[in-house]
């Protein structure tokens, strides 16, 4: 059988083994997918004894996304932009790096919750990794205006200076703003890519901007409505949406690069979303 796993630090926790062994089954897929534990310091180790022993490919998670995209030369075009992979396919070549966080974000936003991105005002916040894994499939959906706004201003400066020219071959507005400086202004789409979540906060926004937007999303997920879901809520958003499904898509994307056949999400994050209410 083909063997890949997600490899992180910490991985006990990820749903990825779960999402990947429902996916094997419902296409018929004859694929192993396991949890790898990998040393802080020992990354590119363990990838190369995953590999060495007949491994195919691998999902990267947290904190090696950065290495991930470091350990090779080929990247597809969407992890160049990312910078980081999530995704990792071994051949005779050697290592090819993917990201497949991006479209799984767009593909959540556009099937999943039937928003499609095209001529639409985006607010993406967050300028760290997340922020910048999400920008170019965003900008491939040729919004009509992107702006990051970031804590730091400079940080959001610098990523859009990243992105000009294919902001500019898609037609789209890309800004960079702090929060405050977002007073006045309107959005249909939020999106929190920052990690204010993970610490039970919220970024600092008007909140005036909640309610003129169609739909706040945060990449976060929990059972419960993320400090941001709830925020935005209270203050009029039209629809808010945490990020399982963007996990579920993200996974079926690498599963189609590896296997070249696309599962169904929709009964997968189904009852990933039962599962989660329950526990
Ligand atoms: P990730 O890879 O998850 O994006 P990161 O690269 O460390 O993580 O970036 C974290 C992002 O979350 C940054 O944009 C950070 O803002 P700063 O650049 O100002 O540090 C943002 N962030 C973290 N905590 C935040 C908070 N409490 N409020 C607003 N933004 C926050």
């Amino acid at each position: 059988m083909d063997r890949y796993a997600v490899i992180g630090n910490p991985v006990a926790h990820s749903k990825s083994p779960l999402i990947h062994a429902t996916f094997a089954r419902q296409t018929g897929q004859s694929m192993t997918y396991e949890a790898l534990l990998a040393p802080l310091d020992g990354f590119a180790a363990t990838v190369a004894r995953f590999r060495d022993a007949g491994g195919c490919g691998l999902n990267v998670t947290v904190p090696f996304k950065l290495e991930a995209h470091a350990l090779t030369q080929r990247h597809t075009p969407r992890a160049a932009a990312a910078g980081a992979a999530n995704t990792l396919m071994f051949d005779a070549r050697g290592i090819l790096a993917d990201n497949t966080d991006g479209v799984g974000l767009v593909r959540d936003l556009t099937h999943n919750l039937a928003t499609p991105l095209a001529e639409r005002r985006i607010l993406l916040l967050g300028a760290g990794g997340a922020a910048r894994g999400a920008l170019l499939p965003l900008l491939e959906q040729q919004p009509s205006r992107l702006t990051i706004a970031n804590r730091t201003l400079a940080k959001a400066d610098t990523l859009a200076g990243l992105f000009r020219e294919p902001a500019s071959h898609h037609g789209v507005a890309l800004a960079a703003s702090d929060f405050a400086a977002l007073a006045g202004c309107e959005f249909d789409i939020i999106i929190n890519a920052t990690a204010a979540s993970l610490s039970g906060q919220i970024p600092d926004l008007p909140s005036a901007l909640y309610a003129n937007a169609a739909l706040a999303y945060d990449m976060m997920y929990a059972p419960a409505d993320t400090p941001f879901m709830a925020t935005a809520r209270r203050h009029g958003a039209g629809r808010v949406a945490d990020g399982l499904g963007m996990l579920v898509e993200q996974a079926a994307e690498s599963f189609f690069v590896w296997r070249g056949v696309r599962p169904d999400t929709r009964p997968v994050l189904a009852s990933l979303r039962d599962w989660s209410a329950g526990g």
